[in-house]
């Protein structure tokens, strides 16, 4: 995690600049005190609020204007250019804002304002939401039906040891040993406390009586719901082979996971990862930044072909191998001991720790036995909603009729699950938003973000702009002349106006609902 926060640098704004060097839509970098302020222009509007995105401290003033909001640069997060508010994920927190005075062409930057109050609750508070799963969609839910003034009962449960946090870095820098523990929970446990929002920890869900309107979970506890939300995520998918279930073969799906891999790299001198998927790659990656020997094992020819293409996939591959880390592709694991795992071609390579990175399949047994819709996830419609009009469901287990092309999608992002917990919530209160968003992820591989943005499960053309070596580079994959996906390295404003034009495609769903269940 690298916190971006700018010096600050630019004019003082404090002292005033002249109207004139902003035009409409831009924005400028400065400073009040020793605060970055970003101040923008809309119109005859000025708006001056916090330079550094509330997430990993993303410089604003590299992002985009969007009507009135103003969109990070890094992982795509939208702020309200009116009150601070995060209205996208992944930032939770507001930004600060600051009165701004015009005298004659001059434009002042005042004394900062307090933070916007909570709505009051506009909905009654008789209700009762249950949550199931306190990952990214469980999580964003809960907050986003307190902060819209939801005010009956919200109770989120997490089979999870841990409040819910920040998954993403567990392959990342806390793997790597540059992120400390404290940076990942999403919220501390007051938090909750604080607004009412009852988290409930090792609470593993068993089953739900749809009819009485129940969830029990595993020790037997009983909760009722006017409304559930359906957020438990995905598992990995297991491997079934000879040592496949030794002490120092790892998953890496929670927080617990990513703490053994830790404690184990601490004595470990060499590691085989098992997939050259993105959390494989970057398990790679953090290994190697505490300089274990590692080797990635995969049957497919070029890591990540299959979402990235050919290009970008050769590319990722150079990259770690200019790290050091030695690539087995066009292969797999046939055995591993506790000391070495064994290909298929009988080729033996030195492993104190394996870490497996096979994909993830959705979390569907609860849904699976309570009877809901499924279709190679939980099957809802662009509310969110499953086929039971009182269950909702968001995250990796949901799929959906995306806007853009009317396939039903299901997707492992982030950034997705998140702001299909913020749309979830809306509806649970009784809105009618549909689900829009363009899905976005962004994977680190030591120095390099990719990021992408749209869908593309398959493609007939992918065009590259720019030079993939340099690390510079935009590919467009295209369907039938139909651009269905942005990959950028290099080019993250590309990423924003990638995400923006695909936004303002002609939305599919309104002619076909596609998998309204
Ligand atoms: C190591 C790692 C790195 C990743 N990096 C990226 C990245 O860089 N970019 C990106 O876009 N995506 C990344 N992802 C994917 C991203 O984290 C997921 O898409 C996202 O977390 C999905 O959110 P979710 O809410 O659907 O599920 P989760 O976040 O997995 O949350 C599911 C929750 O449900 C709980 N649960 C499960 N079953 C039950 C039950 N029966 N009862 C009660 N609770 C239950 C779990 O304990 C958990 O709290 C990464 C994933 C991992 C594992
Ligand atoms: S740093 Fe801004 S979205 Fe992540």
């Amino acid at each position: 995690m690298n916190d971006g926060t700018p010096a600050p640098s630019g004019p003082n704004l404090s002292n005033g600049i002249d109207l004139a060097r902003l035009a409409d839509g831009e924005m400028l970098l400065g400073y009040v005190g020793p605060e970055a302020v970003l101040l923008a222009r809309r119109g005859e509007e000025i708006f001056a609020v916090g330079a550094s995105c509330t997430h990993y401290g993303g410089p604003l003033a590299e992002g985009l204007l969007v009507k009135d909001t103003v969109r990070c640069p890094w992982h795509h997060a939208c702020f309200s250019l009116r009150t601070g508010e995060a209205v996208r994920a992944p930032a939770l927190n507001p930004l600060p804002c600051w009165r701004v005075e015009r005298e004659g062409g001059v434009v002042f930057v005042r004394e900062m304002l307090e933070p916007a109050a909570t709505p009051a609750p506009s909905a009654p508070s008789s209700g009762s939401i249950v949550i199931l799963g306190g990952g990214a969609a469980g999580n964003s839910a809960a907050e986003t039906l307190r902060r819209e003034g939801y005010a009956g009962r919200i109770t989120l449960l997490s089979a999870d040891d841990s409040v819910p946090y920040d998954r993403p870095n567990l392959s990342k820098d806390y793997l790597a040993g540059t992120a400390s523990e404290d940076w990942i929970p999403l919220r501390t446990p007051e938090f909750y406390l604080e607004r009412g929002i009852e988290l409930h920890l090792n609470a593993r869900a068993a089953s739900i009586d749809r009819a009485s309107r129940h969830l029990a979970l595993e020790d037997g506890t009983r909760y009722a719901y006017d409304t559930l939300l359906l957020a438990t995520g995905a598992d990995p998918v297991r491997l079934t082979l000879p040592g496949g279930e030794l002490p120092h073969v790892h998953y890496l799906r929670s927080l617990a996971d990513s703490r053994a891999i830790v404690a184990k790299a601490a004595t470990a001198r060499s590691a085989v990862v098992i997939g050259a998927s993105f959390i494989g790659l970057e398990v790679a990656a953090a290994l190697r930044a505490r300089n274990i020997e590692v080797h990635v094992v995969a049957p497919d020819a070029i890591p990540m072909e299959r979402v990235m293409g050919p290009e970008i996939g050769s590319f990722v591959r150079r990259l770690h191998e200019d790290h050091g880390v030695h690539f087995h592709l066009g292969t797999t694991v046939a055995a591993i001991d506790p000391r070495q795992a064994t290909l298929k071609s009988g080729e033996k390579l030195p492993a104190d720790l394996a870490v497996v990175g096979i994909g993830v399949r959705p979390a569907l047994g609860l849904a699976e036995r309570a009877g809901l819709k499924l279709d190679r996830g939980v099957a809802v419609d662009r509310y969110l909603g499953t086929s039971d009009p009182h269950i909702f469901a968001a995250g990796d287990l949901a799929r959906w009729p995306d806007a853009y092309t009317g396939e039903s999608i299901r997707v492992e992002h982030w950034v997705v699950a998140q702001r299909q917990g913020q749309t979830a919530a809306r509806n649970m209160m009784g809105q009618r938003e549909p689900f829009g968003a363009v899905p976005f992820f962004w994977s680190m591989h030591y120095d390099v973000a990719i990021l992408y943005v749209g869908h593309a499960e398959k493609w007939d053309a992918i065009e590259i702009d720019g030079q993939v070596e340099e690390k510079n580079c935009r590919a467009t994959y295209r369907r039938g002349g139909r651009v269905l996906a942005v990959a950028t390295i290099g080019r993250d404003i590309e990423s924003l106006r990638a995400e923006l034009e695909l936004e303002q495609r002609p939305v599919a769903a309104a002619a076909n609902p596609g998998a309204a269940p």
